[in-house]
């Protein structure tokens, strides 16, 4: 009996923490296709400068989250990606930023969204 019990404590601690993962991010209500954004990313050379969570050559994806936290990311990272742009690296030289290679706008939004949602 007593082991009953405790099964459904769990339960219920894992069913909150995951209720409050989802409330804590906004953006994860938001349905992201992570191996599809991932795939797109990989072909377009997006990690020879930026990592999730750690500098490289570039902010990580964590970095640019947090600073798109509460405003409106998606329209200015749409933006940023939809064309070349020069940028500067941490070793300070500008390069050029190429954008996806992906001609679909739905795709290049899953990237985006994947991207605001890594914090
Ligand atoms: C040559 C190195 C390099 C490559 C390759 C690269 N980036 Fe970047 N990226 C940078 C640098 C440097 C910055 C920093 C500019 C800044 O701080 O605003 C940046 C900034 C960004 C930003 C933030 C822009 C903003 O306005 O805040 C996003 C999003 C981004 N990159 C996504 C990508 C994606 C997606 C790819 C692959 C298609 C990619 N990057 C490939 C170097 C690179």
């Amino acid at each position: 009996m007593k082991s009953i019990v405790n099964l459904g404590t769990a339960l219920h601690k894992l069913i909150l923490a995951t209720a409050l993962t989802f409330a804590l991010s906004p953006a994860a209500a938001q349905s992201v296709n992570e191996d599809a954004a991932i795939a797109v990313a990989k072909a377009s050379g997006c990690f020879r400068c930026h990592n999730v969570d750690k500098a490289k050559k570039a902010p990580s994806y964590k970095r640019i989250a947090a600073r798109y936290k509460g405003k409106d990311g998606e329209t200015v990272l749409m933006k940023h990606l939809s064309g070349a742009q020069k940028v500067k690296v941490e070793d300070g030289g500008d390069e050029e930023h190429e954008p996806p290679q992906t001609k679909d706008k739905a795709e290049l939004l899953n990237l985006v969204r994947w991207i605001l949602s890594r914090e």
